[in-house]
């Protein structure tokens, strides 16, 4: 249990991710420009890209008391990095990446600086170059693991892949624990009966983009949990995935018949995820609890409604 600063926590995976860690008995304290309301969370309106705004942020109150009780207010134990723009076409792309790096330079500069010894930050399966790239382009391998080659082209992926660089030098520097989380397409519970989680199951050929893998957003709180109770690791990076391919194939036959170019450099389960998370559950101890086949129950095919790109997400 301690003191946890989330950023970015009165979005769609900050809600949750909060929930998980009230529930574990963490202390939390939102930093956003946007409110949220819980009871038992403080938000202090802070934009990150303001450097100054961050520090001060970092070390004062974690909520509103009168009086504030006496001496420095304590220093928190970890930081959850989730704010920003969370895709490309929300703003230009200079300012996604201007946003998205300055940000996390900030809020990992003042935590390093101000002496916290665990930071947790969103990075995206972006970084692996396929989901926003101009056109096609193919997977070098399967499994997708960390260890493989990231090219990124895109603004924001290429910010994120610019971020996990600023946790590594800092992490080296001061010695602290930076773990960065290359989250899936983030499904909330009640996304595995819509449009998105009808389409992977039915028309699987649409999701190079998203790896045929996916995050479950209760889950990355557990991971983030999981990141939270496990130390001394400095520097990481994790695909932050659930178990499970997004259709109903065998994994590798799946890949075979849709990908024959491809190697696929060792054997995979059944289902496997082609995004591996086989890491995240090694070093951090990670389990899954919300498997998509547990809430998915559109077996039987229906015609899909899609935007004007021809989007379902
Ligand atoms: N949603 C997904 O499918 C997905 C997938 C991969 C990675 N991610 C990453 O996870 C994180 C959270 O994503 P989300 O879906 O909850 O996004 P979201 O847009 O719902 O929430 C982002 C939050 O960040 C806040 N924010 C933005 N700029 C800020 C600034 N300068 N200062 C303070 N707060 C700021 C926003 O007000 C918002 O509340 C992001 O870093 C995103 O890139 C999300």
């Amino acid at each position: 249990m301690g003191r946890i600063v989330v950023t970015g926590g009165s979005g769609k995976v900050g809600g949750t991710v909060i929930a998980v860690l009230l529930e574990a008995g963490h202390t939390i304290l939102n930093l956003d420009l946007m409110p949220m309301t819980h009871p038992a969370v403080h938000t202090l309106k802070t934009d990150l890209t303001d450097s100054g705004q961050v520090f001060n942020a970092l070390s004062g109150q974690w909520s509103l008391t009168e009086p504030f009780p006496e001496g420095l207010p304590p220093r928190p134990d970890a930081v959850i990095h989730l704010a920003g723009y969370a895709r490309n076409m929300q703003v230009p792309d200079n300012e996604t990446f201007r946003a998205n790096t300055q940000g996390t330079y900030n809020i990992i500069d003042a935590a390093c600086k101000l002496g916290v010894r665990k930071v947790i930050i969103a990075s995206s399966i972006t970084v692996y170059g396929i989901s926003f790239a101009q056109g096609v382009v193919d997977y070098p391998s399967f499994p997708i693991d960390e260890d493989q080659d990231v090219n990124p082209t895109d603004a924001y992926a290429i910010a994120k892949l610019c971020n996990e660089r600023i946790a590594r030098g800092f992490a080296t520097r001061y010695g602290t624990d930076i773990y960065s989380l290359r989250i899936g397409r983030v499904i909330g519970p009640d996304e595995y009966n819509q449009d998105i989680f009808y389409s992977y199951v039915h028309e699987p050929s649409q999701w190079k983009v998203h790896g045929w893998s996916y995050t479950d957003v209760r889950d990355l709180g557990g991971m983030c949990e999981a990141a939270l109770r496990t130390n001394g690791l400095g520097f990481q990076v994790f695909n932050a995935t659930n178990d499970t391919m997004t259709n109903l194939m065998h994994t590798e036959e799946f890949l075979r018949e849709h990908y024959p170019q491809t190697p696929i450099t060792r054997g995979m389960d059944k289902f496997e995820a082609p995004l591996s998370n086989a890491k995240i559950k090694r070093l951090l101890g990670f389990q899954e609890k919300h498997p998509w086949r547990k809430y998915f129950t559109l077996w039987d095919k229906k015609p899909v409604v899609r935007g004007e790109n021809g989007d379902v997400s």
